[in-house]
């Protein structure tokens, strides 16, 4: 099928600014309902099964926003770059973590227009991915799945884990360990370590690594700031933190346990496995946006802050 798409991506109201300088540049072919290079009209319009159209190059930043070789975001459209693609390790095109894009007849001449499956489905669209000739593992955060629920957000009586020590590290100042901290900070150059003992009692159960994150009128003995996109990058890492730990120590990420975009007034459910009973964990939470965040760590009602809920 000849026809042309465009690449429509629908996440709202993220901006980035790119910086050509850190991005990988890429060619795609489209698999699935419709097939073949995807070639670039002089407009920026993309069309697959036009074998005179060269493949159109594709540049994929550090913040995971794609533009064309002509530096168009979200190509056609010319807005701003969405974030949130990556490629992955075996090279698919990968929007919000998922490898399903969809293309939808536009009804006048033929053509298909791409949608990330986020977007409200048209009539007529098959399901299409979308390969990349390179920048495999090109990732920006895998985003958090929402899988059931795990243990759930709610803190009650003996099912949750406070955090034992907080360190926050700064890449503006790779040195100096800062020692521990009753808040939780992330910042451009802050990140903020959260070790957790988790209890031989807790042998054979569900643990859940779940951010609270309530409205300031709901606390009491607790504050906070924030500012930005409220983007935030939650890692597992392979060992724990101490009060020596500094930027330029601090243990390595075990597992990208993938990206929050908080607000106040939400609880996210971040990543559920089974209680590592009788050890100690820890999870970094640090900036994958403009998040300016500054809370003091309180299970005092609300509660605020990085816990793990246990069921
Ligand atoms: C902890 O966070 C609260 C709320 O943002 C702030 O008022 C307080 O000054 C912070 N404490 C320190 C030691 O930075």
């Amino acid at each position: 099928m000849k026809g042309f798409m465009t690449l429509v991506a629908s996440a709202a109201g993220v901006h980035a600014l790119v910086n050509r300088g850190d991005s990988c540049c890429f060619h795609l072919t489209a698999s699935g309902g419709a097939s073949g290079p995807v070639g670039q009209l002089s407009d920026g319009q993309n069309r697959i099964g036009d074998n005179s159209l060269s493949p159109a190059d594709f540049c994929i930043d550090s913040n995971g926003a794609i533009t064309d070789g002509n530096g168009r975001g979200c190509i056609l459209t010319r807005a701003t770059p969405t974030p949130g693609f990556s490629v992955g390790s075996n090279g698919q095109l990968e929007f919000a973590g998922s490898a399903n894009f969809v293309a939808c007849e536009t009804g006048d001449n033929g053509g298909l227009n791409i949608y990330s499956t986020l977007s409200n489905a048209l009539s007529q669209c098959k399901t299409i991915n979308l390969m990349a000739d390179s920048c495999s593992g090109s990732q920006s955060p895998p985003p958090t799945p929402q899988p059931n629920n795990g243990c759930g957000p709610i803190l009650s009586s003996g099912n949750f884990e406070f955090p034992h020590l907080i360190i926050p590290i700064d890449s503006s100042s790779p040195d100096t360990a800062f020692g521990t901290s009753f808040n939780g900070t992330v910042t451009s150059t802050i990140s903020s370590i959260f070790n957790f003992d988790i209890p031989q009692s807790d042998s054979g159960k569900t643990c859940s690594l779940v951010f609270l994150f309530p409205n300031k009128a709901d606390l009491q003995t607790s504050s906070f700031s924030f500012s930005g996109d409220g983007k935030i990058d939650v890692a597992k890492l392979a060992s724990v933190a101490t009060s020596q730990t500094n930027f330029n120590n601090a243990p390595s990420v075990a597992e990208d346990l993938g990206y929050i975009t908080i607000s106040p007034g939400n609880s996210f459910v971040i990543s559920t496995f089974s209680c590592p009973a009788g050890q100690a964990i820890s999870f970094e939470m640090k900036n994958a946006g403009s998040t300016d965040l500054d809370f003091f760590q309180d299970f005092n009602p609300a509660p605020i802050g990085l816990f793990i809920t246990v069921c």
